[in-house]
């Protein structure tokens, strides 16, 4: 049996539909329930509802044979996994914000908060900027409204956080999507299975 991790919450469902669309259904999985676990006997599989922050762990320790997580979490994180179709989903963009009007001053280290301090160090180091991280777990806009950073590096997907509390695109670091991530073992050991899921999600994901 294939075990799929999908995240759960609005990606989740883009994603099911997804797998739905290439005829890996399990219609159990749109009720209203609180179950965490989907199974298809006929078709062999098994989806996972976890955390969209947890499936590359659920991915990397083989709990899940595949799974589909955003790249910024996935490049946040330095999992053990292949990493093996984008899905073209859950679009939208890591971006650097700060209050509107917001000047820099070079003198000084920058503070910046943000939910991903591995991606927002790497950026800095590349353009050779000092920084303090803040390392927040949601809300971070609310980080430089009251002073605590000078700018924030968060995903950006239709402006609307950061329109309402006043605060503008400094720059675009990287575009985000969902991808589609393996389990290495997994891999080797249900290849022919993965590859047609791959195969055949590439040919809807191109159109
Ligand atoms: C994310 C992100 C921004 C917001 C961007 O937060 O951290 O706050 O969505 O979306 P927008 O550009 O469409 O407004 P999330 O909803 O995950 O909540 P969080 O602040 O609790 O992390």
């Amino acid at each position: 049996m294939l075990s799929i991790a999908l995240p759960k919450g609005r990606l989740g469902n883009s994603v099911y539909n997804l797998f739905e669309a290439i005829g890996y259904d399990c219609p159990e999985i749109n009720d209203e329930t609180r179950k965490l676990v989907f199974i298809n006997e006929e078709k062999d599989i098994k989806y996972l509802l976890v955390k969209p922050s947890d499936v590359a762990v659920y991915v990397e320790k083989g709990a899940a044979d595949i799974g589909v997580i955003g790249s910024d979490i996935l490049f946040e994180g330095n999992s053990d996994v292949y990493e093996l179709l984008d899905l073209n989903l859950g679009k939208c963009k890591m971006c650097i914000a700060a209050e509107n009007g917001w000047n820099d001053d070079l003198s000084l280290p920058l503070r910046v908060a943000s939910k991903y301090p591995n991606t927002a160090s790497r950026y800095f180091d590349s353009i050779s900027r000092r920084i303090e991280i803040i390392k927040l777990n949601g809300s971070i806009e609310l980080a430089p409204l009251l002073g605590m950073s000078d700018v924030i590096v968060d995903i950006v997907e239709t402006g609307g956080t950061l329109k309402g509390n006043d605060l503008s695109v400094v720059k675009e670091i990287e575009n985000i999507s969902a991808r589609l991530i393996a389990n290495k073992s997994s891999y080797q050991f249900k290849k022919e299975k993965i590859d047609k899921i791959v195969e055949n999600m590439n040919k809807i994901v191109e159109e």
